[in-house]
């Protein structure tokens, strides 16, 4: 009985896995990878098909869901699709006269330094990188994949900018960061490692320092001299993530912080959402003024005064840019 079981266990495993590699042949995502990491909660999915044996895609996330009718020679399929924080599954289903002919799915992360429950992404998902030879060289029968930018110079019309066309989403937020939205990508994105990702030097032609600091203080020279001689820096300024506060490319809120400041501040400081928030007699004084964000009273990034508390002549900047 057991040897029977076993065999036809076997023979059902050999059926499914042929019909597995049946399935491969008509689409095949090209990217993301499977289970790789990610920043920002955009992505490009580029799926590649057999274009006489299917007629639609259906790109299926948690979010929305997009079809894509295939002409008869579009062997590449190429969409934006958005991502939630943490884990995010997506299925994309080959249709050919309305059936389904396959299923493919592809898994990514989407980490998040200020909210502790996505900061420690499953060790499964690995940061991977698109931007080398051989995967320029599937799409460069379509795309310009060179830089076009000239330093310092900002695009009159940023669709002339050869990554417009595959990145557009990541300056679509409300209040953009004058070097992207003027597709200066290069500012940041000079293939140079930092010491704390030194080890993916060469694994992408765009990749950015980590920590990021010394390519923000090249434009941002006043901030530095300030901050650099102030007697107390915050630990995420010290250590020269800025962008674990701010989107470097565009965010729905005033001075690209990732989410509106009292939610940034407690992302790390949970703690004081309860004393803060909840206790009268708290230490801190934003239980007692509720009017008040935390950017009121404390500096984000350095001060004099120990708790980075503001000096008469630091004021918070509360002018919106854009
Ligand atoms: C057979 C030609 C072809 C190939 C090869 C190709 N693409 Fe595209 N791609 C297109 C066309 C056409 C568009 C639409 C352009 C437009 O809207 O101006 C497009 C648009 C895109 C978009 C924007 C989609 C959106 O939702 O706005 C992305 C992202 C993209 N391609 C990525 C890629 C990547 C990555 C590769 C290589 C792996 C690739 N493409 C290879 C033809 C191609
Ligand atoms: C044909 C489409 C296409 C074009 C053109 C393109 N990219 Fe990308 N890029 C991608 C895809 C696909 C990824 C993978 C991540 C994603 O889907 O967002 C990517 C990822 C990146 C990354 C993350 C690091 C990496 O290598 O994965 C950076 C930075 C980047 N692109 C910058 C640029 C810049 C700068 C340009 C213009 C010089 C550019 N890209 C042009 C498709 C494109
Ligand atoms: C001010 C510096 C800066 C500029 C300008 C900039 N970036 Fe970035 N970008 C970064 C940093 C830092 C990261 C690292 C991850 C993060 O914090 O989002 C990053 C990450 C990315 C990623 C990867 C996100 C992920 O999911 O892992 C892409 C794609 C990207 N940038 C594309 C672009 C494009 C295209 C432009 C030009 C429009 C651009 N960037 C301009 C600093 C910059
Ligand atoms: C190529 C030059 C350049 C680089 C590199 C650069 N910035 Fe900027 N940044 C600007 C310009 C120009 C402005 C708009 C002028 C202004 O408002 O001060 C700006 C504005 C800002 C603002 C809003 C300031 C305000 O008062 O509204 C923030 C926040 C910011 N940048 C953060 C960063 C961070 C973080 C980095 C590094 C990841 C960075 N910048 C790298 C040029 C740059
Ligand atoms: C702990 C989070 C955090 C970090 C890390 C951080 N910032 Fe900020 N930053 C903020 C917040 C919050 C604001 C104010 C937003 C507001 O007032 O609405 C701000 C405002 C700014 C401004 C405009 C106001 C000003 O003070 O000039 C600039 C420029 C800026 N940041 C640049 C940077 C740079 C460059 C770095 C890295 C060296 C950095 N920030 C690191 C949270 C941070
Ligand atoms: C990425 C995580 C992170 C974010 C976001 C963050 N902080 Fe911090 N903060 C730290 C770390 C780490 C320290 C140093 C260790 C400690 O004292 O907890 C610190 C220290 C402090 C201190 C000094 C505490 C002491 O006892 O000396 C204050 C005050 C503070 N942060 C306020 C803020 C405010 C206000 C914000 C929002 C603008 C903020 N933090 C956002 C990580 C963060
Ligand atoms: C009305 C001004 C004010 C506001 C608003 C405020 N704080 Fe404070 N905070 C203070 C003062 C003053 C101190 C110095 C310690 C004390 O006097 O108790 C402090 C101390 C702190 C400390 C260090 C001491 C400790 O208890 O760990 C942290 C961290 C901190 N605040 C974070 C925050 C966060 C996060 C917010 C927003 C939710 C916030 N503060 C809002 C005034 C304020």
């Amino acid at each position: 009985m057991r040897r029977l079981n076993c065999f036809v266990f076997t023979v059902l495993m050999l059926l499914s896995s042929v019909n597995l590699l049946a399935k491969e042949n008509l689409i095949q995502i090209l990217s993301p990878q499977d289970y790789s990491l990610h920043r920002e909660t955009t992505i490009n999915i580029v799926v590649k098909v057999t274009p006489a044996k299917v007629d639609e895609l259906k790109i299926i996330t948690s979010i929305e869901e997009k079809s894509v009718k295939i002409g008869k020679t579009a062997t590449m399929n190429c969409k934006n699709i958005l991502l939630r924080l943490g884990e995010n599954r997506v299925t994309i289903r080959a249709y050919k006269d309305g059936k389904m002919v396959s299923e493919q799915i592809a898994r990514m992360y989407v980490a998040s330094d200020i909210f502790y429950r996505f900061r420690y992404p499953p060790i499964q998902y690995k940061q991977t990188f698109f931007h080398t030879d051989t995967n320029e060289a599937l799409c460069k029968k379509c795309h310009n994949m060179t830089s076009n930018e000239i330093k310092n110079v900002a695009f009159i019309d940023v669709k002339e900018s050869n990554c417009y066309v595959c990145h557009s989403h990541i300056t679509k937020d409300k209040f953009g960061h004058a070097p992207a939205v003027n597709w200066l990508c290069g500012a940041c994105h000079n293939g140079k490692a930092g010491v704390e990702n030194m080890q993916n030097q060469g694994r992408s032609k765009y990749l950015a320092a980590q920590p990021v600091d010394q390519e923000c203080f090249k434009c941002h020279k006043s901030n530095y001299k300030k901050w650099s001689k102030a007697r107390y820096r915050h630990e995420p300024l010290d250590s020269g993530n800025c962008n674990k506060c701010h989107n470097p490319h565009s965010s729905p809120y005033s001075k690209f912080v990732r989410k509106p400041v009292d939610e940034i501040c407690l992302g790390c400081h949970k703690d004081k959402h309860i004393k803060a928030r909840e206790l009268d007699n708290s230490e801190c004084q934003g239980g007692i003024d509720k009017t008040k964000e935390c950017v009121d009273c404390h500096n984000p990034h350095a001060s004099n005064r120990p708790f980075f508390l503001r000096d008469k002549d630091d004021q918070r900047d509360k002018k919106e840019k854009r």
